[in-house]
This record gives structure tokens, sequence and C-alpha cells, in this order.
């Protein structure tokens, strides 16, 4: 090769990919590129030409290098281009958001009673006191409607209040349809206390509720039963500790086996074995003549649970205030639970 010909290819060079820039840097870079032979032949060039033949050769080098330089920008750049042009890449961080914890465990007990019959009914979260209280056996000095429990709103002649529970719904449901009724009410509820790590001001309930004829109390613990162990596993067991509530009669606390220590104590069910989730009961008569349903032909059962309590044991969540600070650090551990 002389230096003619090694300027000719040079001039005519066009790389065009990642290989030809390769191979170029090969040729005319590499530890045994084409222009050493031309150093080499260096010494057998009479003097007075030797000068003139270096920098022909130094100029070669110069050039293939500004090439191969050139060559490689151009390369990396249409690299790039191609990347951001392939809409069928995935992003390189898709950034997938999450559900609520409150929310996926309101959609599992939702499809638990799902299973068994039950639909979801909904009501306002803006009460009167008759749907909150009256109509539900409350007695008028009962203590649950004290200013410190109920946020209060007034609103024209009428007394309004935020629900303190969603048991509220059970009642719009029965005064608008007759038995057979299975039904569960997911919603939020409003109690006047002050906000600390084990209580706020608002929360999440599900209601349930069953009337029909001849419905027992061995329904209500069967049920109960079923949701328990599709809940928190075939293993867990419940019990029934007398309660009252005015409108349920008789009243029942339900304690579910504690999954963490099978029951044999632990500090999250403080060495019970059991773990108290909520209250249920025989829907009273006198709830149910309010509500326009024949007590003598009908019978059913209640129970209400908060959400934050099934999450709390079922994510170990102490501090019920986490779950409305918004705080990413929380929110995104729950991305498992995304579908
Ligand atoms: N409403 C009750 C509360 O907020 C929970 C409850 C207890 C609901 C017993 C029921 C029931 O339906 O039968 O504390």
């Amino acid at each position: 090769m002389n230096i003619e010909d090694l300027s000719k290819e040079l001039s005519l060079v066009h790389i065009q990919n990642q290989t030809e820039l390769e191979q170029f840097r090969i040729r005319f870079l590499g530890s045994k590129n084409v222009l050493k032979d031309l150093y080499a032949a260096l010494k057998d060039i009479p003097n007075e030409h030797k000068r003139a033949y270096g920098q022909q050769v130094n100029e070669l080098k110069q050039q293939a290098e500004a090439i191969f330089a050139a060559s490689k920008a151009a390369l990396s750049v249409s690299d790039n281009q191609t990347q951001k042009d392939d809409l069928t890449k995935p992003p390189a961080d898709p950034h997938v958001g999450s559900h609520h914890p409150l929310s996926l465990i309101r959609r599992e007990i939702i499809e638990i009673f799902n299973r068994i019959g039950f639909v979801v009914s909904e009501g306002p979260e803006i009460e009167d006191d008759w749907h909150n209280f009256s109509a539900l056996n409350f007695p008028p000095e009962h203590p649950a409607r004290d200013m410190q429990d109920t946020f209060f709103i007034e609103k024209g002649e009428q007394e309004w209040a935020l629900r303190t529970h969603t048991s509220s719904v059970q009642v719009r449901v029965m005064e608008q349809q007759q038995p057979p009724i299975r039904t569960i009410s997911p919603g939020r509820v409003y109690r006047n206390e002050a906000i600390s790590a084990r209580a706020h001001c608002f929360f999440h309930q599900v209601e349930g509720l069953y009337i029909d004829q001849n419905v027992s109390f061995a329904d209500l613990k069967q049920t109960l039963l079923f949701f328990a162990q599709e809940l928190f596993g075939e293993q867990t067991q419940i019990r029934l500790r007398p309660s009252y509530f005015p409108f349920t009669e008789p009243s029942a606390e339900v304690d579910v086996s504690c999954s963490l220590c099978a029951g044999k104590g632990c500090n999250v069910c403080k060495y019970t074995g059991w773990l108290e989730i909520m209250g249920c009961g025989m829907v009273d008569p006198n709830v149910l003549e309010s509500c326009g349903i024949d007590a003598e032909k009908y019978s059913g059962f209640a129970f209400g649970m908060g959400v934050e309590r099934i999450a709390q044991l079922k994510y170990r969540v102490t501090d019920l205030r986490l779950y409305s600070e918004n705080d990413l650090r929380f929110l995104k551990q729950f991305t498992a639970g995304v579908s």
C-alpha cells in the first residue's frame, strides 16, 4: 500500500455501523495498522525526500483519526436516536403505582362475602339522626349521641351528622327492600376523636346484614367462621364474647385466633392468643319494625368491622395516621397488590 492508495481509500471511506467502525480502527489505528509499514519505509527514502514523505504519512494518520472520531460520534447519536424512536421498548422506570392498603383489604372483604351471596350497598356519609341512631334503637340519652363522639352539622332546620358507623346503611337497605336481604356496606365513618396512633377522626367500616325467615345465631357464627378462615387462613378459629349494641340482641364481640402465634400468645395478641375484629348480633326486632320489616316473620343478623383494624392485623401497621398521610414510602410497600 502506498500513500496515494491509502489517501484515496480514506477519502472514500463511509462508516455505517459499529462493525465497520471497528474494522476501520484495526486497519488504520490498531497495533498492526497499515500506516506502520509506511513509517517503516521511511529509512529507505532518500534524505532530501524524508521530510515531505514523513509529513504525508502524518497527515494520513491525522485524517484516519479524524474520520474515526467523527464516525464514532455520529454512530452513538444515531444509536440513541434509534432507542428513542423504538415505541415497543419498555420505559426505563415504568413507575407502577399501588392500591391503598385499605382499598386492598376492602376489596378482599367484599370478594369473600360476594362468594356467599352478599351484595354491596352504600349510603351517604352525611346522615340524619334517624338513620344513624333512632332507627337503630339508640335510646335518646345514649352516650354515642354525645358531642364527644359525633360531628354534627347544622343545615337549615334539621340537624345532620357525619355517620358514626356504617350501620346506618342497614336501615336504608331495609327501608327500601323486603327480605331476603344479604348485603355488605363498606364506607367511611367519622368520630369526634383526638387524632393519635390508635384513634382517628375518620376510619372505614364494613357492615353486614342478613335478613330472612328462620335466620339463627348459628348462621351468624358459621358465616363469620367462613369469613375469618378465608381472610386469615384455614386454621383460624373464632370466639364470640357477649357484648352490647342497641341494634342487636343478643350481641357479641368476635375474636379470631392470632394468626401470628397460632393462638400460643405473642405481643400482637397481648399473650391472649385472640384478636378482636368486629361486633355482631341478631338484629333487634325493634330495628326490623322501625324499618318496615315484619319481626314476627323475619329475623336476621348483622355485623360490623373496622377496615383499618383488619389491615393492621394483616400488614402490621401500628399507626393509624399512616393511612391518610399519603407518604409514598408507606404506600409504595403495597405495590404487590396491583393487578
Ligand atoms: N356499628 C358498630 C360500631 O360502629 C359495629 C357493629 C356492631 C355493627 C355490631 C353491627 C353489629 O352491625 O351487629 O361500633
